[in-house]
């Protein structure tokens, strides 16, 4: 075959399939040159097919993973679109939220100049630029408009997030922005100081919206909590309108190679007011189904380092009742939360065995687990010893600490696990991917009920409302709160009574009601 399938990238390849696309829908002008490898008549066949043929690696270098038409059509109707309005995809893929502007604008006999005034499309990728130009002349064509090959349209090669066009020149307006931004690392410096590219799309495209205009973006949750995203957070709590926030359940179901979690997000260009959010869940397993409510902006927004995002209105009672009833912080309950010290690749040295040199353990997240500290269990090559010395004194620990591990993942049963590691005369080490927690006064809570706490349901589903990747960070648990009467858990000891009636006793001392205990019993086995 002439480009012996397209695997790597080739844009020839794509210019001849697109205009033989277009001569098969009716494009006047169009010559057919090759054979359609793919169903024309299913929605986006030409982008599906891109998807099919074109490496993972490059699709994932790129960012280029394409909105199911379920979500197209809700952000669609989130943002209220109209036909009269100017709308833009600023990172428009293959152009599916376009093809969907089109139905729309078709069905109100819009005539063509208003499309081509009204609707803009950018992508940095020429190829999928092209795709876009044969979608949207294939389709209208088939719709019965008179479509030649030469009929312009404004979709364009750009970099969106390029010098003179996004970040700092304005030289679109548009009524609404739709889209799914690449979801690609970046250097803050040169991004608005943003650490991913989705989060610098939502401010260029506000940049881009007129006063009043309306913006809908598929993004990941990760931007709810870290320093590194509190930028994007001030721009939705401060500088819009954030009108909805909406988690989808399935989380990598939406797109079949994207593993993060990921939300819905509308808002408008307009001075904030402060006033009840739409949050919820989406279910996107077959049909696409969604549950929505209102909540307080102080509930979504707390402050610079957190949002939260309920997906259940049991949840707004649970944020209302744990962490703004006056309960102790950790943090200001006596207690220290810090991450370990060791980052093995920088103390690699003193992981090999010398003669008449002093070693101490060294524990890593494979050592714990839920109420289970295993000293002796190992992991690959992972060193199980450290050697002491000057220079890593001050990295080592004597005392009880309750150590928890840092990553965990959505799917695991639990997202916070930790346990209890004995003191020690001669001192540990604890690598960086555990974190840990000490008692710094004799006022503060003891470590056996706080190890109680951190490893409860309540704590796990207090914890998922407020993080949005797989980190569990310190700073995220300083702000839990401690129970009032703490003191009253000190008489149970795990194993030693039934899990569910400590569960429920850990729900009292928090003043939950019965119906708020049995919610989140039950929403162990949900994970939302
Ligand atoms: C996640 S895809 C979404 C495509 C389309 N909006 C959709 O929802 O199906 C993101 C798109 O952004 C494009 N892209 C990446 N960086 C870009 C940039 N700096 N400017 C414009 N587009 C960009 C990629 O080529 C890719 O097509």
């Amino acid at each position: 075959m002439k480009y012996q399938m397209s695997k790597n990238y080739n844009l020839q390849y794509w210019n001849e399939l697109c205009e033989s696309f277009e001569a098969v829908n009716g494009v006047v002008g169009a010559r057919k040159i090759m054979d359609i490898p793919f169903d024309i008549a299913k929605w986006d066949s030409l982008g599906d097919y891109y998807s099919q043929v074109i490496s993972k690696e490059y699709k994932g270098k790129n960012g280029q993973f394409f909105t199911p038409q379920t979500i197209v059509n809700y952000l669609i109707e989130s943002t209220k679109y109209k036909s009269n309005q100017t709308v833009a995809d600023i990172s428009c893929g293959s152009g599916r939220f376009l093809l969907v502007v089109l139905e729309k604008m078709i069905a109100e006999k819009k005539e063509l100049q208003e499309i081509q005034e009204q609707v803009f499309g950018f992508d940095i990728d020429s190829a999928l630029v092209r795709i876009t130009l044969a979608n949207i002349r294939s389709f209208l064509a088939r719709e019965g408009y008179q479509i030649q090959l030469n009929t312009m349209f404004n979709i364009s090669v750009q970099n969106s997030l390029e010098n003179g066009v996004g970040l700092f020149g304005k030289k679109y307006e548009f009524d609404c922005i739709l889209g799914n931004p690449p979801y690609l690392k970046a250097t803050p410096k040169k991004n608005l100081g943003h650490p991913n590219l989705y989060a610098s799309f939502v401010e260029v495209g506000i940049n881009y919206l007129k006063k009043g205009g309306k913006l809908g973006f598929i993004i990941p949750k990760s931007f709810v909590s870290g320093t590194y995203f509190a930028r994007l957070r001030q721009i939705l709590s401060k500088r819009v309108l954030t009108k909805e926030v909406i988690t989808l359940y399935e989380r990598d179901k939406a797109f079949s190679d994207v593993l993060q979690e990921q939300v819905l997000l509308t808002l408008e260009n307009r001075e904030p007011n402060f006033k009840d959010i739409t949050v919820g869940v989406a279910f996107t397993n077959g049909e696409f189904k969604i549950k929505k409510f209102l909540s307080a902006f102080s509930i979504v927004f707390w402050d610079e380092d957190i949002m939260c995002i309920p997906s259940h209105e049991s949840d707004i009672n649970l944020i209302n009742k744990c962490f703004k009833n006056g309960f102790t912080k950790i943090h200001n309950s006596g207690l220290k939360v810090s991450t370990g010290q060791i980052v093995a690749y920088r103390r690699k040295q003193y992981f090999q065995e010398k003669e008449k040199q002093q070693y101490r353990p060294l524990y890593w997240s494979h050592n714990i687990t839920s109420f289970g500290f295993e000293p002796n269990k190992k992991q690959n090559k992972r060193s199980e010893k450290m050697m002491d010395s000057e220079e890593v004194k001050s990295e080592k620990l004597y005392e009880e600490v309750l150590a928890f591990k840092r990553i965990s993942a959505k799917e695991q049963n639990r997202r916070i696990e930790g346990a209890l590691i004995p003191k020690s005369k001669n001192g540990y080490f604890l690598e960086n991917h555990l974190n840990f927690m000490k008692r710094e006064t004799e006022k503060a809570p003891s470590l056996k009920v706080m190890e109680l706490l951190l490893n409860s349901q309540l704590w796990d589903k207090l914890f998922r409302l407020i993080n949005g990747n797989t980190q569990v960070s310190a700073k995220e648990i300083r702000i839990f709160p401690i129970p009032h009467n703490i003191e009253s858990l000190e008489n149970y000891e795990r194993g030693k009574i039934d899990e569910k009636r400590l569960e429920k006793i850990i729900h009292q001392s928090y003043e939950l009601s019965a119906e708020e205990s049995d919610y989140i019993l039950s929403s162990r086995k949900v994970m939302v």
